[in-house]
């Protein structure tokens, strides 16, 4: 301090008028400099809050009720206005499960339940918004089965279902079944589109197709089918193969769905393989339900389905009561749910799954929703585990009496008898019909939502029935991109400083 005071003194001292006057003006130009990098700084970030409130117009809203076999489901997305092609935007705002059975048994009571879900939908949109809300319905395996059993009342109920849509105040665009198809195809889109794999920012704030992302394949379970879907090869073809173009790429989706292998109508198959080896209806045994526990249901229950129809014993009769006494028995549980699936058909055919049909190896991570994520959830194996620990945990469950399944679990008589079950139909369909094994369960994600959105094909069905997937890359034009702004700003912000350190340093110089 003291040498630099002195020399600053010294060459003031000696200082000619030249040098003086050449100082002022380098002063009077920096704090020209100074006052412009100012206004510029002000000037951008005036127009970039001015663009900001113009290009935010709000959210937008849609709606689509996902009707399944056992209860309709009602679903409310939105999304930012101005960014509804780009991904990852839509989330979900809520959601209302509609009490009772699904649509293909609906009477005055679901339609008392269906309109108080809708009442509550309703109050979560603006009523500015709500002519231009869409909504949408689509039926699964449930209605699938009514349409093959009975297509004229399952016509009736869409008629008239369709109607009350209408009588909403939303923009009602479709209520259909859908495919086995589509379905496996949207919650493909959907699980992809959550996370984020179609599109990703660069550097430059343009959207772009993620370098070597991979896609992650969907596996769902309903109560009456279940649905399998990820990219194959591009040399894959076949009736379940699905060319599909989103932002610009060629996706080769593989999608299969089988009908009657849903949870619940699985589970009527082993009912039925149970009545038909047993002699006795009144005390039938059943080594997945749990020991000490037992329940009395109709035949009907039973055999009124179209995927137990071919199995009816000939003393059927639909009133004829049958009781079924758990056991608590893994390996005789394991080795019925076994029974349920048809793998003759594959014998000696390289890449098939069951019943004959064509599936190419399985590749990369999968993610294991709905019937899949809640079973996962029972025996505790949440996420991703590994192939042994699936085991040892079904072990565990399946081995446990009804006192000790009831202390451990705060979930419905329904549910919770039908765990074991239902974990040895997971572990048969992913093991011995999707061909997961010790080296890839690990690649098996159980969830059920991603980001607080549940995963559910009904958000894809919504996205490619608006177009807010476009098929080709044209939106990628960004306007002013926000990387410029900051690179802008961080270069005027930079230009001020230092104009600013020279004027200070010219001053401390000019005045000791
Ligand atoms: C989104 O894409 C569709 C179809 O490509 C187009 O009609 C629509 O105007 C686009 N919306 C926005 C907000 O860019
Ligand atoms: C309604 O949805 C079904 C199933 O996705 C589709 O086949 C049909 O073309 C749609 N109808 C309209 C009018 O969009
Ligand atoms: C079946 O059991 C119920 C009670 O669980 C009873 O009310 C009904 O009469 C029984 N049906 C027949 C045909 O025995
Ligand atoms: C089975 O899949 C593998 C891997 O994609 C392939 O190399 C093989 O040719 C397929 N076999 C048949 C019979 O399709």
């Amino acid at each position: 301090m003291v040498k630099r005071e002195s020399h600053s003194s010294d060459h003031l001292t000696g200082g000619s008028s030249r040098k003086i006057m050449s100082t002022k003006l380098a002063t009077a130009l920096a704090a020209f400099f100074l006052l412009a990098s100012i206004a510029v700084i002000i000037a951008i970030a005036t127009v970039q809050t001015q663009k900001k409130t113009y290009l935010s117009p709000g959210l937008k809203y849609g709606i689509v009720l996902d009707a399944g076999s056992s209860r309709t489901t009602v679903y409310l997305y939105q999304w930012p206005a101005e960014k509804e092609n780009n991904t990852g935007v839509v989330s979900q705002t809520t959601k209302c499960l509609v009490k009772g059975p699904g649509i293909s048994e609906m009477n005055d009571d679901s339609w008392k339940y269906l309109k108080t879900c809708m009442d509550d939908i309703t109050k979560h949109v603006p009523p500015s918004q709500h002519s231009s809300t869409p909504i949408f319905l689509g039926a699964t395996a449930g209605m699938r089965l009514l349409h093959i059993k009975n297509e004229e009342a399952s016509n009736t109920i869409l008629q008239d279902i369709q109607k009350y849509l209408r009588s909403l105040p939303f923009n009602f665009q479709n209520a259909s079944i859908i495919s086995g198809q589509e379905e496996g195809l949207y919650g493909w889109i959907t699980v992809n589109y959550l996370m984020g794999n179609f599109l990703e920012k660069n550097m430059w704030n343009a959207w772009v197709h993620p370098h070597g992302a991979k896609t992650v394949g969907s596996l769902d379970l309903g109560g009456a089918s279940t649905q399998i879907a990820f990219t194959a090869p591009d040399d894959a073809t076949g009736e379940d193969l699905i060319r599909v173009s989103l932002y610009g790429y060629e996706y080769n989706v593989y999608t299969h769905s089988f009908l009657c292998y849903g949870k619940n109508e699985a589970e009527k198959k082993v009912l039925a393989e149970l009545v038909k080896s047993s002699t006795d209806w009144s005390r039938v045994n059943h080594p997945c339900y749990p020991a000490d526990y037992s329940i009395t249901m109709a035949a009907s229950e039973i055999f009124d389905s179209e995927c137990t129809k071919k199995s009816t014993p000939a003393s059927y009769s639909p009133a004829k009561n049958i009781t079924f006494f758990g056991g608590s028995d893994p390996v005789r549980c394991k080795d019925l749910v076994k029974r349920i699936f048809d793998f003759k058909s594959c014998q000696g055919k390289e890449n098939c799954s069951f019943e004959g049909v064509y599936q190419p190896p399985v590749s990369g991570e999968f993610m294991a929703y709905a019937g899949f994520y809640y079973t996962a959830w029972a025996l505790d194996v949440k996420g991703s585990n590994t192939l042994k620990q699936f085991n040892t945990a079904m072990l565990s469950f399946c081995s446990k009496p009804w006192a000790t399944l009831k202390k451990n679990y705060e979930i419905t008589e329904k549910h919770l008898k039908s765990y074991c079950y239902s974990a040895n139909y997971v572990h048969t369909i992913l093991a011995d019909g999707y061909k997961f094994n010790d080296d890839n369960w690990e690649n098996l994600n159980f969830q059920k939502e991603v980001n607080q959105t549940s995963i559910a094909w009904s958000l894809g069905y919504m996205l490619a029935q608006s177009n807010m997937i476009p098929a080709e890359a044209k939106l990628l034009k960004l306007p002013i991109p926000n990387s410029a702004f900051a690179g802008l700003l961080f270069v005027f912000s930079a230009l001020t400083i230092i104009t600013l350190m020279f004027l200070i340093i010219t001053l401390v110089r000019f005045c000791f």
